[in-house]
């Protein structure tokens, strides 16, 4: 049985996961705390860890209807992420292992992003036997990355944002338009009932060979488009236009460039994840694109796009299936810890919760 604790960024989640099974996943969003900063400050997301933690714990094991003793392994997100935040969950976790005298693993917080489109159902299952080789776009307020999932948790980045992430430039643009935080879902929420076509915004390197993404263009431009033209924001019909339009420019150039990347690396299977994958447009486009292209296409459920501890221990479960060792007790947190590095194949293809379809995952 598996305690898996998240605190990279703003969310405090712990989770139990049992046989590829997700038994609880208790998320405290700390939107309240942060919203009157109009964004993530990191001393008040490291004491608001500091302060849930143990009771997400309690609460995770509660609503599993487990007991702590019951726990044979420990996973936590070790990096990317805010220095303390992941400070708060990490050393937790270490805390935790350390007195039960079981394993612990420390997990990257983008590879976990990267299976979570593979958690599906009621109870939640890692649905691995389902698994085929895939381009998983990762979309969250702080990263925009490409990459190619060939298997066996093996992976290759492909691309990443040059500048802002995309839900950096959802939550930026919605600041210029005086929209509340966080901006990303307010934006969207607007978007539905506005205009897509009635402003033209960039779509920097849509037509670039390579998978990389740019979306600082996209914001200046729309500072500039509002500096001539203030009224707009006084008139909702055009606000909503505004936020279609920025919409459909930023979910344009993300499910576009996946798609094509799809076709290039001949893979028959996309996948979606991370906070921005929650928005409306870009699912709707992602299935419209990838059935006019032929591929299958998994977008993690909306309760896994947003960061959450099942992710982590699904993710655990599997690597220490594989053959994983455990994280040394002196490996300290990774706060920039690249996706690359992640990619060495391990000893043994993991078998999944039961069943694992011809090795190949
Ligand atoms: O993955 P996540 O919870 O945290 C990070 O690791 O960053 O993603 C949060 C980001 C924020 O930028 C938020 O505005 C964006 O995801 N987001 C959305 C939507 N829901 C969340 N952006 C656009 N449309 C949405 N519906
Ligand atoms: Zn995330």
């Amino acid at each position: 049985m598996i305690l898996a604790l998240e605190t990279s960024c703003d969310e405090t989640s712990a989770a139990v996961v049992i046989q590829g099974t997700v038994r609880s996943n208790v998320v405290a969003s700390q939107i309240r705390v942060h919203s009157e900063y109009g964004g993530v400050v990191p001393e008040l997301a490291t004491r608001e860890h500091l302060r849930n933690i143990l009771p997400v714990v309690r609460s995770a094991l509660d609503q599993a209807g487990v007991t702590l003793s019951q726990v044979s392994l420990v996973a936590a997100t070790r990096g990317p992420g805010l220095p303390a935040a992941l400070l708060a969950g990490y050393t937790t976790a270490q805390a935790v292992a350390y007195a039960l005298n079981v394993p612990l693993l420390g997990i990257h917080h983008h590879e976990a992003h990267l299976y979570s489109p593979w958690i599906i159902g009621k109870p939640p299952r890692a649905a691995f036997e389902q698994f085929e080789p895939n381009i998983s776009l990762i979309v969250s307020g702080g990263h925009t990355l490409l990459v190619h999932v060939t298997g066996g948790l093996r992976h290759r980045v492909l691309g990443s944002t040059l500048d802002d992430a995309a839900g950096e430039c959802f939550d930026k643009v919605a600041k210029l338009l005086a929209l509340p935080y966080p901006g990303g879902p307010v934006l969207d929420e607007l978007a539905e009932s506005g205009n897509a076509a009635a402003f033209d915004f960039p779509r920097s390197l849509l037509h670039e060979s390579h998978d990389d993404f740019s979306f600082s263009g996209l914001k200046t431009s729309v500072r500039y488009f509002l500096l001539k033209r203030p009224e707009l924001l006084e008139d909702s019909k055009s606000l909503r236009d505004i936020c279609a339009s920025v919409r459909a420019a930023i979910v344009d150039v993300l499910v576009r460039k996946t798609v094509r990347a799809a076709r290039r690396m001949a893979v028959s299977c996309v996948t979606a994840s991370g906070g921005v994958s929650c928005n409306r447009a870009l699912r709707r486009q992602f299935a419209e694109e990838c059935s006019r292209a032929g591929l299958r296409l998994h977008l993690a459920d909306p309760v896994f796009c947003t960061d959450n501890a099942a992710m982590v221990g699904i993710l655990a479960e599997q690597k220490w299936l594989a053959g994983e060792p455990p994280t040394p007790w002196d490996a300290e947190t990774r706060p920039g810890w690249p996706l690359e590095e992640e990619s060495t194949p391990l000893k043994a293809p993991a078998a999944s919760s039961g069943s694992s379809k011809s090795g190949t995952y």
